[in-house]
C-alpha cells in the first residue's frame, strides 16, 4: 500500500499528480492557513507532511506516530523544532535555490518603492491630489549609484548584490558569519563588520535565516548606527528585527524609510504603528510568491516528501538534520 501523506496547502495539479504516483494524499484545500487543531486532528497515520510555516514540534509528533518526513515549501525552516526532530529521527527538508532570484527581485522592489515613495504617491494620484509635477514634496531619493549593505551573503544575498552592482551601479558592502572571498571577487562586494555596514550604507537589506543567534539582530543600537537618510529593507523574518526599535527609529527620524515583507507576528495586527507610516512600504510575506517560483518550490518539496516516505534520502534535508 502507498504511504499516506498530508498536504496542508493546495499545490499545482502536476505536483499533486507526481505525489499521487507514490503516495495516498490527504489535504487541507482551503485558502486560509489550516488551524492547528485541525492539523493535529487530521495528521493521524500520515508518514509525510508537506507544509509551510506552522510549528513542527513534539505536540505535532505526538499526534502523528508514523511521521517520517516534514517537507517545508520554503527555504526558511525556523518553524522546525530541530531538537525534537533529531530526538524523534524525523527528516526535515526545505526548498533552497529555486527562489533566490525571485526574493532578490522583491528586495529591489521594496528598495525602489521606499526610495521613490511608490505606494504613497500612487495613493495621492488616485485621490486626485496631483496638482504640480514640480512639487518637491513628491521627491524621493536615488537608488542607483548608492551604497548597499547586505546583511547575510547567502544565495539570496548574492542575487541582490549582483543586481545592485551590475544593474544599479551600487557600491556593495556585506556582512556575513563567514567571509566569502569568491563572492567578493565575482560581485565586487566588500566585506565589513555589521557596525561598519550600518554606519556606511544608504540601503540596508536584511536577508539572514531566523536562528537563536539572529533573533533581534537589528535592535535599538543597530538602528542608531544607521544614517538618517538610510532605508531599511527586510525580506528575511520579522523576528530578526526588534520591531519596537524599528518603530521608534522611524518615528524619531533615525532612518528615512523602510520596506518590509515580514513582521514579528504574521499576519501583523491592524494596530501595528508601522501600518500608519507613509514612509514604510509593507507586503504580506510574498518574497517567493510568483506563480513560477511557487510552482518550482512545490515540486521540489514534493520530491523531498516522496523520497522521505519511500525510503530514499531526500536531496534537501536541512543542514542541522543531515
Ligand atoms: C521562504 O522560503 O523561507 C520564504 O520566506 C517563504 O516563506
Amino acid at each position: 500500500m502507498k504511504p499516506l501523506v498530508y498536504l496542508t496547502m493546495n499545490v499545482p495539479e502536476e505536483v499533486e499528480k507526481y505525489i499521487a504516483q507514490y503516495c495516498q494524499i490527504r489535504k487541507w484545500d482551503q485558502e486560509e492557513t489550516i488551524p492547528r487543531e485541525r492539523l493535529l486532528a487530521e495528521i493521524g497515520e500520515a508518514e509525510g507532511l508537506l507544509t509551510t510555516g506552522g510549528r513542527i514540534d513534539d505536540e505535532l509528533f505526538d499526534h502523528a506516530p508514523k511521521l517520517k518526513v516534514v517537507s517545508n515549501v520554503s527555504v526558511g525552516y525556523n518553524n522546525f523544532d530541530l531538537e525534537a526532530m533529531k530526538r524523534r529521527k524525523i527528516i526535515g527538508t526545505h526548498t533552497p535555490g529555486v527562489l533566490d532570484e525571485t526574493v532578490a527581485d522583491l528586495a529591489f522592489a521594496l528598495m525602489l518603492a521606499a526610495a521613490r515613495r511608490v505606494p504613497e504617491l500612487d495613493k495621492m494620484v488616485k485621490a486626485g491630489q496631483w496638482k504640480n509635477t514640480n512639487d518637491r514634496s513628491f521627491f524621493g531619493v536615488d537608488v542607483h549609484g548608492k551604497r548597499l549593505g547586505i546583511i547575510g551573503m547567502g544565495r539570496i544575498g548574492e542575487a541582490i548584490a549582483r543586481r545592485a552592482r551590475f544593474g544599479f551601479n551600487m557600491d556593495v558592502l556585506y556582512y556575513n558569519r563567514n567571509r566569502k572571498p569568491d563572492a567578493e571577487q565575482r560581485l565586487e562586494a566588500t566585506y565589513c563588520t555589521l557596525e561598519e555596514l550600518l554606519r556606511q550604507a544608504d540601503f540596508v537589506v536584511l536577508v539572514v535565516p531566523l536562528t537563536p543567534e539572529t533573533r533581534h539582530l537589528m535592535g535599538r543600537e543597530q538602528f542608531a548606527l544607521m544614517k538618517r537618510t538610510a532605508i531599511f529593507v527586510n525580506v528575511s523574518r520579522g523576528k530578526n528585527v526588534d520591531e519596537q526599535a524599528l518603530i521608534e527609529a522611524l518615528q524619531q527620524g533615525q532612518i528615512l524609510a523602510a520596506g518590509l515583507d515580514v513582521f514579528a507576528e504574521e499576519p501583523t495586527p491592524a494596530d501595528n504603528p508601522l501600518l500608519q507610516m507613509d514612509n514604510v512600504v509593507t507586503l504580506p510575506h510574498i518574497g517567493s510568491a510568483t506563480a513560477e517560483t511557487r510552482a518550482a518550490m512545490a515540486m521540489l518539496a514534493a520530491k523531498n516528501l516522496v523520497a522521505g516516505v519511500t525510503g530514499q534520502v531526500p536531496e534537501h534535508i536541512v543542514p542541522e538534520l543531515r
